[in-house]
Order: structure tokens, then C-alpha cells, then sequence
């Protein structure tokens, strides 16, 4: 383990609202965080609707490193690290495919979809010694929730669902079909991946409801255009929670998980992106029809609007799931997943396909600006009188949050969307897990669910 010289309590000060930029920058604290933060967490590894069938596999990361998520013989999604037990090749080097055996490229050692070393080619009874059930692929823990495939090398941790500690409430509307269905979601087409001159966690806390209005200001006022053409930017987010009493909040969890909810209601002012659909009647009509399903199903929770970010490297946008992937300090891997009910109509996937693509991924309307500001604080960040002065972030400092489950009968701590208590809470979380031993140590004591 790398000493770090300033304790991580100085480098994640909760009680002055404060974070050091070595966090963002210094190598020595990546290598710490890569053992202590992404081995023991349960990381985003893609979604079953990728590997339907049997022997059908797919590269995936766990914090830097690649692995193989496959669905083996018995239908079980297995999680492999894609690192040869012989030499250390990779094993598998394509993006995905269907295989029952990945053959090691180097000296031919094999491995089923479990792991298992089934073959060692042309040894001629030279490993007749050796034990080769303790040489297999390793297998990582796994957990599915609603199709979403979660992975973490800590055997210790606790499950899925309590390492998410009540925030299962917001995941499951993100990943449930438009019409309220279990399993309802699928991935359309490939994952987006492109590379970005950041530290993975600058992208990663949700929520920074203040950076829109500059951030995005000539897609809002220049342009004044939504994806279908429609002008649905303009007065949206932080500006139309204010417009009447607050329904918008902050909400975080002690777990590190944060994001911004919209409460239910019930009007049907949340429903499937409406606006947005104003002139595409196809998408309009299909997303009425499953809502008014929805509500049949879930009652009032049906316009519950959320966007929740899993700790550590998890959030969402809309239906759109992005990863950082780190990759270095200064690099991260941003990965980028669409989701569609799996059984619309091709037409309604192929409209949803462009409307992605126009919005997010690195040439997408939206994306492309935050990119622009992640990757200049990075460079006006890492230079040694740069790294003297703290970050900010002391907005609602004083104020107590929220408890969630008492005020609005929902899991959370929940701060006015405007406030910084979602970013306080990631970086009190990260510094928990870098100052555990284990995860006897990591138990949140005051769930807030
Ligand atoms: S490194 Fe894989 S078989 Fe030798
Ligand atoms: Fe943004």
C-alpha cells in the first residue's frame, strides 16, 4: 500500500466543504485508490440483454482492468479477469462474441466460460503436478438487478442490494421498462467509448445543477433546439423546479451514491420526456401508451425522475448509463450505454438512436461542452502552485439535509437541487474507502432508508 504524506482527512475536508486537487492528479493516490476503492466495489459491468445466450461473452473494466462478462452453459453470468493464470496475456481480445472456450493467444492455454482451465495444449505431461483447478480465470463476485450485471473482487462486501442502501428505490426506475415492466430494458446497438484528459471522479458525483445555465448556454439560447428539433432545452432542470414549490432535490446516501430527484406526482408532467416528442407522434403515442401502463402498475411512483450515479463510477443520464473508466490519474475511459424497452418498435429504437446520439457520447450536444471544461480544470489544475489551493465546494455547507424516508416517504438525504451536498458526500465516501482496512469498517451506521 502507498503512504500518502497529508492524511486523506486534510485531502477530503467535509467539515470546511474543501477538496485538494492532488485527488484529481497525484499517482500515488490513484494506485491507493485502485486497490481501495475499485477493488472492493460493486462496479457497473454492462447489462444482460448484451449476452443473451449461452457462451455469448463481452469485454467489460473493472476499475483498469479489462475483464470477460459471458453467460456460461448454465445460463449463469459469470465475471472473469481477462489476464492469462500462465504469462499474463490477455485472454479474449475481441469486444464481444460467443465462445465456450477462450484459447490464450500466447501458449494456448484454454479456459470454459466459468473460468475453468479445461486445456493445456502441447505440454506433453508437464504439468502433470500441477493443481489446475487453482489456475482457472479469476472469477469475480456477481449480482444481477433487473438485468444490470454488477460485479467486485471483495468477497467481504455486502450484497447488491445493501451496498446500495435504499438507492435500489431510484436504480430499479431507471432500468425497469417504459410500461413499469421487470427486465423491460435492453442495450441498443454497441457501447460508446471514448477517452478524456480527466480523472475518472470529475465526471462522476451528481449532481452540479449550477453549471448548465454557462456550461450549456448556447445550446439553451443560441440554438434553442432539442433533439427532434423541438425547443425543449430552454427554461428545463433547476430553473423549472423553482417555478413552483420545490419538487427537484439533491439526494445522496452515506453509501457514496448521489443523484437528483424529482418527486412523483400526480399529474403526468414527468412522463417520458414529453417535450421532447412534441413532433415525432410515432415516439409520442408509444411512450403514452406504456405510461399510462406504468401507472397502472406503479401507481404514483410512475413520474418518479431520477438519475441516479452508483458509487464509485456509475451515473446516469436520462435512459443513458456512463462509466469512468479510470485509466491513469489524468485519463478516463467513459463508457457509455443506451437503453430501450426491449420490445418497442424498430422504428421507435431507430428514432431513440439518433436522439442519443445527438445528445450524449463524445459528438453529442451536450456532452461535448462538459468535456471541454473536465479536460481545461485538469490541465490548469495539476501544476505544482495550482495544487496549493483547495476546491470548493461549500454551497448549503450549513444546512442539515433532509431525511428522505420521514419528509417525502423516499430512501435519502435530500438538499435543494442547488447545493453541493451530493459532491460533500461522494468525497466523504471515498475517503471512507480509502482509509478502511475492510469492510467491517466501510458499514454505514445511520442508513438513510
Ligand atoms: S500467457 Fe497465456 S498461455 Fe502463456
Ligand atoms: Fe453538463
Amino acid at each position: 500500500m502507498v503512504a500518502i504524506d497529508r492524511s486523506t482527512r486534510k485531502l477530503v475536508d467535509m467539515d470546511a466543504g474543501t477538496v485538494s486537487r492532488e485527488i484529481f492528479c497525484n499517482q500515488d493516490i490513484y494506485d491507493q485508490e485502485m486497490q481501495q476503492v475499485f477493488l472492493r466495489s460493486w462496479l457497473f459491468v454492462g447489462h444482460e440483454s448484451q449476452i443473451p445466450k449461452p457462451g455469448d461473452f463481452m469485454l467489460s473494466r473493472m476499475g483498469e482492468e479489462s475483464v470477460i462478462v459471458t453467460r456460461d452453459k448454465q445460463n449463469q453470468v459469470q465475471v472473469l479477469l481477462n489476464s492469462c493464470r500462465h504469462r499474463g496475456n490477455l485472454v479474449c481480445r475481441y469486444d464481444q462474441g460467443n465462445a465456450t472456450v477462450f484459447t490464450c493467444s500466447f501458449h494456448g492455454w484454454s479456459y470454459d466460460s466459468t473460468g475453468a482451465l479445461v486445456a493445456l495444449p502441447y505440454h506433453d505431461g508437464g504439468y502433470n503436478d500441477m493443481v489446475k483447478q487453482d489456475w482457472g480465470l479469476a472469477q469475480a463476485r456477481v449480482e444481477t438487478f433487473q438485468g444490470s450485471i454488477w460485479a467486485t473482487w471483495d468477497r467481504a462486501a455486502p450484497s447488491f442490494v445493501d451496498y446500495l442502501g435504499g438507492a435500489e428505490v431510484y436504480l430499479r426506475t431507471q432500468v425497469l421498462g417504459t410500461d413499469g415492466s421487470d427486465n423491460g430494458a435492453e442495450v441498443l446497438g454497441g457501447v460508446v467509448k471514448w477517452r478524456l484528459g480527466c480523472n475518472w471522479k470529475v465526471p462522476c458525483p451528481d449532481v452540479d445543477r449550477t453549471h448548465g445555465w454557462i456550461t450549456h448556454k448556447s445550446l439553451n439560447d443560441a440554438f434553442g433546439v432539442g433533439p427532434t428539433g423541438f425547443p425543449v432545452r430552454r427554461g428545463q432542470g433547476g430553473q423549472r423546479a423553482y417555478a413552483g414549490p420545490p419538487r427537484s432535490f439533491c439526494v445522496a446516501f452515506p453509501e457514496g451514491h448521489t443523484m437528483g430527484v424529482t418527486l412523483p406526482s400526480e399529474d403526468d408532467a414527468n412522463w417520458g420526456d414529453a417535450g421532447v416528442w412534441a413532433d415525432k407522434p410515432i415516439i409520442r403515442e408509444y411512450l403514452r401508451e406504456k405510461y399510462e401502463i406504468r401507472k397502472r402498475r406503479l401507481g404514483k411512483m410512475a413520474s418518479l425522475s431520477v438519475g441516479p450515479a452508483i458509487f464509485p463510477n456509475e451515473g446516469w443520464l436520462g435512459r443513458v448509463i456512463r462509466i469512468m473508466h479510470p485509466q491513469g490519474p489524468l485519463m478516463t475511459e467513459i463508457w457509455t450505454y443506451f437503453f430501450v424497452d426491449k420490445d418497442a418498435p424498430q422504428e421507435v429504437k431507430d428514432e431513440l438512436a439518433f436522439y442519443y446520439e445527438r445528445w450524449y457520447g463524445p459528438g453529442g450536444m451536450t456532452q461535448q461542452d462538459d468535456m471541454e471544461n473536465w479536460y481545461n480544470l485538469t490541465i490548469a489544475s495539476k501544476g505544482p502552485m495550482a495544487r496549493t489551493l483547495d476546491l470548493n465546494y461549500q454551497m448549503r455547507l450549513s444546512e442539515s439535509p433532509i431525511h428522505g424516508p420521514s419528509k417525502f416517504g423516499l430512501p435519502g438525504l435530500f438538499t435543494p437541487i442547488y447545493s453541493d451536498e451530493n459532491h460533500r458526500r461522494f468525497y466523504r465516501r471515498w475517503a471512507e474507502f480509502m482509509e478502511a482496512k475492510d469492510w467491517d469498517e466501510l458499514r454505514v451506521r445511520e442508513p438513510a432508508k
